[in-house]
């Protein structure tokens, strides 16, 4: 939430910062600003309401001075309205400290009433502004920005990534971080700042993450880093795999509806390499210490969202696979009720971002409370993968819409992959057993470019359900958090009311829902699987439509013990029992992303929402 940039070198600093903020605006839109110094040390800066596009009209209209050092802010409101006062930056030292930040300041009341005491006087409504004034009071002070941020930094409580410039010190951006991302790009006499690294990965691939409780001072060929006793202090150093084209539209309508028909090389390159001879490799696991997975006794995922339905789809193939429970618990929720964890226990996170601050929240906790950590994460260098024990990246690339799609298959991939991977570790399925569920595997990303042939028929119908109010989705089994996620993306992109439910839970309530001419997505398994899933599915249709039900199905090709009772069908290639999630879920992905498209609403960007959520 809130993304955050900084550039200091030679390119013009306006476009320099623009082009940062546009690539991270996924991460807050309700307002944006940018603050440089120019060439004679005078401060500019230039705030607005509203997405990015207005600030870049405002600039286009009456671009700022030259300036070769800036800092840059697009904003997801926390204290105070999205206006233009509370945007960021935020000033003070008369106009000549500009400051940006992301997070929360948990303290500021106390901060802001001794700041008041102090004759200091507040024109937003903001935590930042804070913080801008206890810098700009230590700068007075210290004469020194690096000493201001020293002096400040251990007394704010929270989240908070702080970036600032100086008119006095034209040379320099100085920053800290406390639970809230920081990235530092590494430039040949140039360096970038950002809270990921989609921020300038066009410019470089070395990239910095900073540690927890660091302050760096970057200059335009130097980047110091000190703890907040000013200490020296090291950052872990690595190599950016993204293509910066990835994070491109590249002609699509939309980053969701580019992303959807990504899910296939999503999943091959998160399969990619670490298939070798029919067998897992995962050797990022090694750390974890050879008899450790024979060990363990539980499994617990936490994540949230998109996430955690991911988590909720793997379970019943690694319970069924490596024979061993997996309880899944919310991340947000997991510390306020005494979970059960001990050294025998293994705390997965998911998290596409690596950001999401309940998550990180929750592996903390799990840390101390004896567990050993694996993140299944998305972005190289996030908070989550460097404060767990082991990390397993999904290569799902860059994602830019709110709404999860392909980093979603991917971390079923990567789940999927880790299940099997337990399993050889216990012995609990038999080589050959793996090595045919391995060649499955391998043929899912053809069978979702299958899927997404799809597209045209689920437009149509997204089109004509416009104006529904109202859509369900049911499942069973896997089916079940299929249908979960199918109504979340509905509701966070269309705005419209959605439900999922467990079809077997219909008659325990839900049903009371259905009246003619409700609209009911089904997730269908496929009926040669051997268990009794398919009837009992068919039976849920039967009692549905006999209430009047539109029965909208996504079913194998072919099968047609169900057709005569649907009154549309998305037909996905047959596949193995737990190979079918990945495909069941595109149809409805598409579903979401056409029927927002159909309202003329904002696909990217729906309101009120943030792609990585950085405060709890
Ligand atoms: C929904 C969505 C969210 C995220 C959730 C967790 O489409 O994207 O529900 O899945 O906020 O985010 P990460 O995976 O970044 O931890």
């Amino acid at each position: 939430m809130c993304g955050i940039v900084g550039y200091i070198g030679d390119r013009d600093c306006q476009n320099t910062l623009m082009a940062g903020l546009a690539r991270l605006e996924y991460r807050g839109y309700d307002s944006a600003g940018i603050a440089l110094v120019d060439a004679t040390g005078g401060m500019h800066a230039r705030k607005r309401a509203g997405k990015l596009k207005t600030l870049a009209d405002d600039l286009a209209n009456t671009p700022m001075a030259d300036g070769h050092i800036g800092i840059g802010h697009t904003r997801w409101a926390t204290h105070g309205a999205a206006n233009d006062t509370n945007a960021h930056p935020h000033l003070s030292c008369g106009g000549k400290l500009a400051v940006i930040h992301n997070g929360i300041i948990e303290n500021f009341a106390e901060l802001r009433d001794e700041l008041k005491a102090d004759g200091v006087e507040f024109c937003s409504e903001t935590d930042t502004e804070v913080a801008a004034h206890l810098l700009g009071r230590e700068y007075d002070r210290t004469g020194d920005l690096v000493a201001a941020f020293r002096n400040v930094a251990p007394r704010l409580e929270g989240a908070f990534t702080l970036l600032a410039v100086h008119a006095d010190q034209p040379d320099v951006i100085v920053g800290a971080r406390l639970n809230s991302p920081l990235v530092i790009g590494l430039g040949e006499g140039e360096n970038f700042l950002g809270s990921d690294v989609a921020a300038f990965v066009e410019h470089t691939s070395k990239a910095i993450a900073v540690g927890q409780a660091q302050i760096v001072i970057v200059r335009k060929d130097a980047v110091e880093i000190v703890d907040f006793d000013g200490n020296p202090a090291t950052a872990d150093e690595f190599e950016v795999n993204w293509d910066a084209s990835a994070a491109d539209k590249g002609g699509w309508d939309s980053f969701m509806a580019k992303e959807i028909t990504e899910n296939p090389e999503a999943v091959s390159n998160t399969l990619m390499g670490r298939i070798q001879d029919g067998a897992v490799t995962l050797s990022s696991l090694d750390v974890l210490g050879e008899n450790y997975f024979r060990e363990i006794d539980r499994i617990t995922v936490i994540a949230c969202g998109t996430a955690f339905y991911s988590g909720q789809t793997a379970a019943y193939a690694i319970e069924r696979w490596a024979g061993i429970p997996v309880t899944l618990e919310l991340a947000h929720e997991f510390r306020y009720r005494t979970p059960f964890i001990t050294d025998r226990t293994l705390v997965i996170s998911l998290s596409q971002s690596g950001e999401t601050m309940d998550t990180l929240m929750a592996v903390r906790y799990a840390r101390e409370h004896g567990a050993k950590t694996l993140s299944i994460c998305n972005t190289q260098g996030a908070s989550i993968p460097r404060e767990s024990d082991a990390v397993v990246y999904t290569h799902a690339g860059p994602e830019v819409a709110v709404a999860s799609t392909k980093a979603f298959t991917a971390q079923i991939t990567a789940l999927y992959l880790f299940g099997l991977y337990l399993a050889q570790e216990r012995s609990t399925l038999s080589s050959d057993e793996i090595a045919d569920l391995l060649d499955e595997f391998q043929t899912i990303p053809e069978k979702m470019r299958a899927v997404l042939e799809e597209h045209d028929r689920i437009k149509e119908l997204a089109h004509w359900m416009a104006d529904a109010r109202s859509v369900l989705y049911l499942g069973r089994s896997t089916g079940f958090p299929i249908a979960l996620e199918g109504a979340l993306k509905l509701k966070e992109i269309a705005y419209i009311h959605a439900e999922g439910f467990a079809a077997g839970e219909l008659k325990h309530g839900p049903i009371a829902l259905i009246e003619p001419g409700q609209p009911v997505f089904v997730i269908v398994p496929s009926p040669r699987h051997d268990d009794s899933l398919h009837p009992k599915i068919v039976s849920n249709i039967q009692e549905i439509r006999a209430r009047g039900a539109r029965v909208l199905a996504v079913i194998e090709g072919g099968d047609a013990t169900v057709l005569p009772y649907v009154d549309e069908a998305f037909a996905c290639p047959p596949t193995s029992e737990f190979f079918e999630p990945l495909l069941r879920v595109i149809p409805l992905q598409i579903f979401a992303l056409e029927l927002s498209t159909a309202k003329g609403l904002d696909v990217d960007q729906p309101r009120n929402l943030a792609k990585s959520v950085t405060v709890e």
